[in-house]
């Protein structure tokens, strides 16, 4: 007899841990109740998934939603909305909305603004700061959290971490994974003078070039491994950060985004823009390419979105007063 199932997807190549495989996927009560050869006849609704591929849900760890303090641009609702849109069932949220979530006031005003609002699994990360760098051992642990955030280099928010000795302060403080924006700030300041007065967009990965990242993910990798720390390196984006970070898969895994697998400098930013600007930037070809054989080796450990709304409006700022970063969850 027909089993009463609430969804049959059928006739699918379903993805499941041992590889590829044809076969039906039914759903009771909200969960995957058998996969196989099934008799769609008792369910209540059937999908037909001929051709295609059927992934379980997934996980994005990393996009910055706008919520508390920008929610023009998004908020909790409309962000996870977009994820679940996308396949996405669970985020890790970025910690530089406004104000910053550096304390537990803060992640759990979070949590409870995201109650009975947020429609996928969501966990939000701290930001590291020179303030907190002694609590964070504490702060990580807490229920909802799911690790620390470090801007080494300065982006949309006030968050960051610019030297070495806050740097070491923060991976002395706590034992899980640190997740890292790895730009270095010194390199930034000085750099900015190059479009500080009318630079053109096509110029930002000159201001924040290849040498801003390797700098950066040297001195993190340096100072991890000093204090014992293991580290996740955010949208890694340079071919030479990959031999570095492959090297150091002992206490490192890195992060690549769909946009740095896709576009490419100058052409991105001729076509798009401003909308093409993100931090660390979309840069040449050859970055693309090596960052696609780094996914093809096993190097790269996460895709993740770097989803980062903001308005057209703001946008369409002359650039370098346009903001960094576009969407990417959905
Ligand atoms: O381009 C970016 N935008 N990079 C970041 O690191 C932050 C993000 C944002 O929040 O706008």
């Amino acid at each position: 007899m027909a089993k009463d199932w609430d969804l049959i997807i059928t006739g699918g190549q379903v993805f499941t841990p041992s590889g590829l495989v044809a076969a039906d996927v039914a759903v009771a009560e909200g969960r995957i109740a058998d996969i196989g050869s099934l008799d769609s006849a008792g369910a209540d609704e059937v999908i037909d998934a001929k051709g295609l591929t059927v992934l379980p849900g997934v996980i994005d760890t990393q996009v910055h939603f706008r919520e508390p303090g920008l929610e023009h641009k998004e908020d909790l609702e409309s962000g996870t909305r977009a994820a679940v849109m996308g396949g996405v069932t669970a985020v890790f949220e970025m910690p530089n909305t406004s104000p910053a979530t550096i304390d537990a006031a803060a992640l759990n005003e979070k949590l409870t603004r995201a109650e009975g609002r947020a429609w996928c699994d969501h966990a939000f990360f701290i930001g590291a700061a020179a303030e907190n760098a002694d609590k964070l051992a504490e702060l990580e642990r807490l229920p909802g959290c799911c690790g620390v955030k470090i801007f080494m280099g300065s982006s949309t928010g006030s968050l960051l971490v610019p030297d070495d000795d806050t740097l070491r302060r923060v991976l002395s403080s706590g034992r899980r994974r640190c997740s890292v924006h790895s730009e270095d700030e010194q390199r930034l300041k000085e750099r900015f003078e190059l479009v500080r007065d009318g630079g053109k967009v096509a110029q930002h990965p000159e201001w924040r070039d290849v040498e801003t990242a390797v700098r950066s993910t040297k001195r993190l990798l340096r100072i991890a491994r000093e204090v014992g720390r293991r580290i996740h390196v955010l949208h890694v984006t340079t071919a030479e950060e990959v031999p570095l970070l492959a090297a150091a898969k002992d206490i490192a895994t890195m992060e690549v985004t769909p946009q740095h697998l896709t576009l490419a400098a100058p052409y991105c930013y001729e076509d798009l823009g401003s909308l093409a600007q993100m931090n660390p930037p979309i840069r040449e070809a050859r970055h693309r390419e090596a960052l696609w054989q780094a996914v093809r080796l096993g190097i790269v450990d996460v895709i993740g979105s770097d989803h980062a709304p903001h308005t057209r409006e703001e946008k369409q700022a002359p650039y370098p007063r346009s903001p960094s970063g576009m969407p990417g969850v959905q």
